[in-house]
């Protein structure tokens, strides 16, 4: 699809609590879009930054209405898709699960442990269409390692370059025994909305990587305040500018034109004989 400006977004921002609007694009106009996997998260914004076209979609809609389970992650990816989109920046909230990751720190994760509870959609095939893509490394690791650079050169050059994320169903927070069972596996920080969108960037051969912002300690640190929601909103509101920067400097250098594995990612992951389907 061309949006109105002729000008296919070609770079997707995914945001995550506290980032609902990016604040620095011009020449702005707001799609609405339905998608076979029904309505994205909210509008799109397509805007331009620093000369690149992009498209904006809040994960969970305007003013926060969508839990993490409630989130349409296929019907998000498919419209960014739609779009022209190629490479996903997805922007997150998550505790820290060890003493680096402290609240305010920039994080660029390089693998998941999926602790929902298999009550999200989490592929886009089934239905006489079976594909196994390879989830080995979740995140584009081209497209990580350019978030990591972008992050130093805004000044943020404590960004942390890989980390484990543990996803959880929420909404409710970890007990405090799941926290220390994450933290002894050696989980590094812990959200609730990378499953199953990096997965399903995946399957639509998208490049994606994350942009983690830390917001509390979870609950397993003695001398820290357990998390509540009303932290993880007010760390998010003192620390989105530091994610803003970040992300104007990547999108603004980043070239979304290059070839990646993930372009070819249901190379050989398709076990469906087409020739076997009787016409
Ligand atoms: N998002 C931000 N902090 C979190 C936490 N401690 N657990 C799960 N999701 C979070």
């Amino acid at each position: 699809m061309i949006n109105a400006r002729g000008v296919r977004p070609r770079i997707g921002v995914i945001g995550g609590s506290g980032l609902y609007d990016l604040d620095m694009l011009d020449d702005v106009e707001s799609i609405e879009l339905d998608t076979p996997y029904g309505s994205p998260s909210g509008s799109i914004t397509i805007g331009t930054l620093r000369g690149t076209r992009l498209a904006f979609l809040p994960r969970h809609g305007l003013g926060h209405r969508l839990s993490p389970s409630e989130v349409p992650a296929r019907a998000n990816i498919y419209a960014l898709c739609e779009l022209g989109v190629r490479r996903v920046f997805a922007i997150s909230a998550v505790g820290g699960l060890a003493e680096r990751y402290a609240p305010g720190t920039l994080v660029v994760p390089d693998q998941i442990v999926d602790r929902t509870k298999g009550l999200r959609p989490a592929t886009f095939f089934g239905g006489g269409v079976v594909a196994h893509v390879s989830m080995a490394d979740p995140f584009c690791q081209r497209q990580r390692e350019h978030l990591i650079a972008a992050a130093k050169s805004a000044g943020h050059t404590d960004v942390i370059d890989g980390a484990t994320y543990c996803c959880i169903e929420g909404p409710q927070f970890s007990t405090r025994a799941e926290s220390h069972l994450y933290r002894s596996w050696g989980l590094d920080i812990i959200g609730m909305t990378a499953v199953p969108e990096a997965a399903l960037a995946r399957e639509a051969q998208l490049c994606y990587a994350g942009l983690a912002l830390v917001t509390d300690y979870d609950c397993w640190h003695e001398n820290e305040e357990t998390v509540t929601a009303d932290m993880v909103a007010q760390t998010m509101r003192r620390n989105v500018r530091a994610a803003r920067e970040v992300l104007e400097e990547a999108v603004a250098t980043l070239d979304p034109s290059g070839d990646c594995e993930c372009r070819h990612a249901l190379t050989g992951a398709v076990l469906t004989d087409p020739t076997l389907i009787a016409p």
